[in-house]
């Protein structure tokens, strides 16, 4: 399938294979500084005001041996801060015992998603995998927590990035319940929605909820079936709604004695169902249960409920052959995703929550997409609007390289194609001040422009979906990585 001809843009012959390949590459340097305004292409617009906390895979090795997987790198917090026309770029490693071990031993002392500690079996026999804290970073309750979905938060100093420690919402979560990187906020109440899976051989599914304030108000684990991954989820007014799909861990005991990583011991087994769970929102209590033929998806957009129907955005495809993809960015390079042909889609379920009645279809006008954003005033309401990174055929589709804007009532797509050779990360949606219009705002994300060999930081209109508003250089690489959140605190103040 050629998508670029597909809407109208005439396709590129591939070019300059591989220059992606710097964004896989680690970031040893960690900095403080106020971005020269000179420098700045464009402007920066006077009415954000705020801060970017976003994460990246900053370490992809130790020593000379590299890590296995793209979710096993080290997790690095980077602080964009905006400010009357002034940006300040921060960076930062979370010091996890496996950062702060690794690094005064240089060698993998922890097992990881893909990766083993070299050695064998008895080196990995009955071992955890370490945290990375790599996946995402949010600010919530007076904490900056950086996350991982297997384990705890990580508290960080707002202001430097500094690591505080290890955080359980101080004895709120057990020490066996991880705290996945996909919490939701529900913007009404200030209330911090979230989950984590956990279990050999019998997972269980842990629901939390957390107040403004940061106090667990409910915690509730129960066993919905054997689905041993589930990375994120969605909220509505009322509702929790989880996608699990039918990857399970079938050999246990491989992975406990140490002979294959996670990863390697979980198996998609695509004759089975893709469950969708409904759990009441205030204390999770199971609410309805639907069943799909198998499918497969990291992440979820938003869910919203007119008067029996739930309807919820998910990313969907057929295998999970993603994850052994993402075995290789570290250790082969020039991968090629063929991300058109083989990347998941934003689908709209629609949920009866009286008659049981369920059906999915493709958003109309997506392309294989990841990463959703939407106003987050919109959260558990319905949007209009949903914006997620995708890779087109621009000559460089080697990583995601432009950000698409789906319009729910019109069933229109608009695409912002960041160029040749400038790679993106998530993008966050911030609201223009003063205007009520859904789409009135900007993306704000941090691109690797392999032109420079350096990465920037980009603004564009989010109602447009043309106009780079600002293109802001930073004087190096930002690794590749995964999420974030943009947040009205300024903590740095100009000088
Ligand atoms: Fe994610």
């Amino acid at each position: 399938m050629n998508i670029a001809l597909q809407k109208g843009i005439p396709s590129k012959p591939r070019v300059h294979p591989g220059c992606e390949l710097q964004g896989w590459e680690t970031l040893y340097d960690e900095t403080s500084l106020w971005i020269d305004a000179a420098a700045v292409k464009g402007e920066v617009p006077t009415d954000i005001e705020g801060t970017l906390f976003l994460s990246c895979v900053g370490r992809n090795k130790i020593g000379d041996q590299q890590y296995g997987h793209f979710f096993d790198g080290d997790g690095m917090i980077n602080a964009v801060t905006i400010t009357n026309g002034r940006v300040h770029y921060k960076n930062r490693y979370v010091r996890t015992p496996k950062y702060v071990n690794e690094t005064a031993a240089q060698r993998i002392l922890y097992r990881g998603v893909g990766t083993q500690i070299p050695g064998g079996m008895l080196k990995n026999m009955f071992r955890a995998p370490g945290n990375a804290a790599n996946t995402s970073v949010i600010l919530h309750g007076g904490k900056l927590l950086a996350l991982w979905e297997g384990g705890k938060p990580w508290e960080l100093n707002p202001t430097t990035l500094e690591t505080i420690g290890e955080y359980n919402y101080e004895g709120g979560l057990a020490s066996s319940q991880p705290f996945s990187a996909h919490p939701r906020l529900d913007p009404r109440t200030g209330s911090l929605y979230n989950f984590g899976v956990f279990g050999v051989p019998k997972p269980k599914l842990h629901f939390y909820r957390i107040d403004s304030s940061g106090e667990v108000r409910a915690n509730r684990s129960q066993y919905v079936g054997d689905y041993s991954m589930c990375h994120d989820f969605a909220i509505s007014e009322n509702y929790a709604v989880f996608v699990l799909c039918p990857a399970f861990m079938r050999r246990p005991f491989r992975f406990l004695f140490g002979l294959s990583s996670i990863l390697e011991s979980i198996d998609f087994d695509d004759a089975e169902k893709t469950k969708i769970v409904v759990m009441n929102l205030e204390n999770g209590d199971i609410v309805k249960e639907y069943e799909f033929d198998a499918f497969f998806g990291f992440h979820l957009g938003n869910a919203h409920v007119e008067g029996d129907e739930l309807f919820v955005d998910a990313l969907c495809v057929d295998q999970m052959d993603v994850m052994d993809g993402l075995s290789d960015v570290f250790a082969e390079r020039g991968v090629d995703f063929r991300f058109q042909e083989n990347g998941a889609v934003l689908n709209r379920f629609t949920l009866n929550l009286n008659s049981g009645c369920a059906s999915r279809s493709p958003v109309n006008g997506a392309l294989a997409g990841e990463f959703p954003v939407w106003h987050p005033d919109k959260t558990g309401l319905e949007n209009r609007y949903t914006w997620l990174g995708t890779i087109v055929e621009n000559g460089t589709p080697y990583w995601f390289n432009a950000m698409q804007k789906l319009d729910h009532h019109t069933g229109e797509m608009t695409l912002h194609d960041y160029g040749e050779g400038r790679f993106t990360s998530e993008a966050n949606f911030i609201r223009r001040a003063g205007s009520n219009a859904e789409d009135d705002g900007y993306l704000l994300s941090i691109v690797y422009n392999h032109a420079r060999r350096k990465s920037e930081i980009v603004i564009v209109d989010a109602q447009d979906m043309q106009t780079e508003v600002a293109v802001i250089p930073l004087e190096h690489h930002v690794p590749f990585g995964f999420h974030g959140g943009f947040y009205n605190e300024v903590f740095e103040h100009a000088p």
